[in-house]
């Protein structure tokens, strides 16, 4: 079984597709994740922030000997647990224009369905039930608004210790739903037979059972 979580920034995603596959038995896999992954050797390495055409030639060899890892809902980049750190403020700013180039996607995209192959599987992330798994059991797209958003995004980071300022993550999210939603390569939509769930009033419980609701009626 498949089921595909879109949806942007903030939008409850990972939280709940968390949550879901505990109840369910399922695997979990957070994509978006792996592009934080991606971003985070670029990173690493130097490469972003410094030459536009160059630093697109050098993303797509770093791609060639890319040592990525995901076990147990932790992340590996080189051998080293990131876990931590590629939810850092430096990764989120980034994160989307790596995300947007299409020889990153297709090694992504490649990686998400291998992982995936003869699991059940529960996959959040922003072109799950377009292209990743059109024909995924069940598609939800969640939905809510940017200054919710903001919050909760705030208060994950204040919890983790980081230094942040509310302002700086609403503009980081809004800018992200526009790259996302705006890029040539696999754009963040809602697919046809997606259902919409807004959660900006709702409580993760609310959201979760109206999740497993649809997954249980399903199958
Ligand atoms: O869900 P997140 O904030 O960790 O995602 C980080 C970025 O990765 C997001 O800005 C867009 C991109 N992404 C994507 O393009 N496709 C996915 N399936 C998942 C994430």
């Amino acid at each position: 079984m498949i089921i595909a979580i879109d949806g942007p920034a903030g939008s409850g995603k990972s939280t709940i597709a968390k949550l879901v596959a505990k109840d369910m038995g399922l695997v979990y896999l957070d994509t978006g994740a792996m592009y934080r992954l991606v971003t985070l050797k670029a990173l690493n390495e130097g490469i972003l922030g410094n030459d536009g055409l160059n630093e697109l030639d050098k993303i797509k060899k770093l791609l060639d000997d890319l040592n990525i890892d995901i076990r147990e809902n932790r992340f590996y980049l080189d051998d080293a647990d990131v876990s931590e750190e590629i939810r850092k403020p430096v990764v989120s700013e980034n994160v989307s224009d790596v995300a947007a180039i299409r020889e990153v996607r297709e090694k992504m995209v490649d990686l998400q369905r291998k992982f995936s192959e003869s699991k059940n599987v529960i996959l959040d992330g922003r072109d799950i039930g377009t292209v990743v798994f059109p024909n995924a059991d069940l598609k939800i797209f969640l939905v809510a608004d940017a200054k919710e958003r903001a919050k909760r995004r705030y208060r994950e980071l204040i919890e983790k210790g980081e230094n942040v300022e509310i302002e700086e993550i609403y503009e980081n999210i809004l800018k992200r739903d526009k790259i996302d939603s705006t890029r040539k390569e696999s754009p963040l939509k809602k697919a046809k037979d997606a259902v919409e769930v807004d959660t900006t009033s709702k409580s993760i419980e609310e959201v979760k059972n109206e999740i497993l609701r649809m997954v249980n009626s399903n199958i």
